[in-house]
């Protein structure tokens, strides 16, 4: 099976009607899953660790060989990615409405793993194997509904999704690399063509899969606004052992290819309230508001936009130039260099928050976060107690914290 693959052997309908067992979505409304008692079930089944995704992707692999060519080759970091993702996203069966645009977007995503229909029913029923087998004396035919029903849900709306999806867009964008700049030592900036011109909105973010670590998909934001000649621009971080990070950096050369997963996230630039804007970027967490800087320039009377550009040295300000470049063109902009642990440096310096919050007051402004977990946590918890009402701020958390 081909990431290529398409969904339009196989529907919804067939996909329902395949097993007995399998109720269809009326039934789940007439009969509420508990999800109490997912819940319950999915914490005591997590605590064997380790052997629920091995036990799940034995059970998945044996049955189904053909599944495997779906995942990376090694999957020693990440087999419990799938197993964890899935008791996560099914035991939040009673919060589906508000999930929905998530795992919408989740569907048409897996597109590009080359998931089809009939892989759902596979997934399902090695997931059904996995938690009976964990949960021992504890699995009951009310629990085994509550399973079926919740996963049916669920993947009801990602297959739908990536249906509709299948219609206008390929499961996967082919790139090519038409620059490629070491900005600093561990910061490159991609410049990548796609075919077709893939469309998307400042602050979304991509899968991408470079061809030397196959099947291994990583997220980057795409650093500008939409080009007339199409490309995106990247900014990676060379993570010290990390598999794409590092091939990006050390084994991608100009003409070399890629592939590109569709746009995905929900960040992204609303200046309806005329508030002014408070931007802060923790190292390439720079590369969403960057694009959504750029955009703020191409329309009509921007607002008054604060931009922190955040890293730990100075030499991690990688692309410093091309923002002030920015602000000396356009004075609604102001852009302010923080270092977080450098005595070299003269400008701002001490922790994102503090830096932040000694600048101003930015209760009255809209504001965006994007980077490290751990700032873009802070900053946004700080923001909070100094009085900016949590739904004005906007965050991209890249899922990781600063070593
Ligand atoms: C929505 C979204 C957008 C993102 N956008 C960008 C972006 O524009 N630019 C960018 O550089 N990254 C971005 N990331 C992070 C990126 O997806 C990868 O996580 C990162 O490149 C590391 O992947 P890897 O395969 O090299 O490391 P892995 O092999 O996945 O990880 C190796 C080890 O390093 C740790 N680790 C992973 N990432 C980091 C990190 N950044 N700092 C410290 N330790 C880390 C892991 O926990 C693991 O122990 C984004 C993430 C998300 C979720
Ligand atoms: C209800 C059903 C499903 C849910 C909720 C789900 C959810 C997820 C989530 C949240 C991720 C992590 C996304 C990321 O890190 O990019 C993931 C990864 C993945 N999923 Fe699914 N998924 C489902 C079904 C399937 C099916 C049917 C397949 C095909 C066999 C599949 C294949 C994959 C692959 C290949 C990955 C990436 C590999 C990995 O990170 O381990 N998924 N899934």
């Amino acid at each position: 099976m081909s990431c290529g693959a398409s969904f339009t052997s196989i529907s919804i309908g067939t996909l329902a009607r395949s097993k007995a067992a399998y109720r269809p979505l009326g039934a789940v409304e007439e009969e509420p899953v508990d999800t109490h008692r997912l819940k319950d079930s999915f914490a005591k089944i997590a605590m064997h660790g380790d052997e629920v995704p091995l036990f799940f992707y034995s059970d998945l692999f044996i049955k189904h060989p053909e599944v495997r060519e779906l995942f990376p080759i090694s999957m020693k970091a990440q087999r419990d990615h799938l197993i964890v993702a899935l008791g996560q996203v099914i035991s939040q069966v009673d919060r589906v409405d508000e999930l929905s645009a998530f795992l919408r977007g989740l569907g048409r995503d897996h597109r590009k793993f080359g998931a089809v229909a009939e892989n759902y029913e596979y997934v399902r029923d090695s997931l059904l194997e996995t938690i009976a087998h964990f949960s021992g004396d504890a699995w009951t035919p009310e629990l085994a509904t509550d399973w079926m029903d919740a996963y049916t849900l669920i993947a009801n709306v990602m297959l739908n999704a990536a249906i509709q999806d299948e219609a206008t867009r390929p499961a996967f964008w082919q790139g090519t690399v038409v620059s490629c700049e070491r900005k600093a030592f561990d910061v490159s900036v991609l410049q990548v063509r796609t075919e077709p011109r893939l469309d998307f909105t400042p602050g979304q973010s991509v899968a991408v899969e470079s061809p030397a670590r196959p099947r291994l998909w990583r997220y980057y934001s795409i650093a500008n606004a939409p080009r007339e000649d199409g490309t995106l621009e990247f900014h990676v971080r060379l993570i010290d052992g990390g598999a794409v990070s590092m091939a990006l950096t050390y084994l991608q050369a100009v003409g070399g290819s890629l592939r590109l997963g569709p746009p995905v996230g929900v960040l992204r630039l609303d200046t309806s309230s005329g508030r002014d804007i408070l931007m802060v970027a923790g190292s390439t967490g720079l590369a969403p508001l960057k694009a959504m800087t750029e955009q703020l320039a191409a329309g009509p009377a921007p607002p008054k936009t604060h931009l922190f550009f955040c890293a730990r040295t100075v030499d991690g300000l990688y692309d410093l130039g091309s923002i002030e470049k920015l602000a000396a063109e356009h004075d609604w902009l102001t852009v302010v260099p923080v270092t977080t642990a450098d005595p070299r440096f003269e400008g701002e310096s001490g922790s994102v928050p503090d830096v932040v919050l000694r600048s101003g007051s930015w209760s009255g402004h809209d504001v965006y976060l994007a980077g490290p977990t751990e700032m873009v946590r802070d900053t946004s918890a700080r923001l909070i107690s100094a009085g900016t009402p949590r739904g004005q701020i906007h965050v991209e958390d890249f899922g990781w914290s600063e070593p």
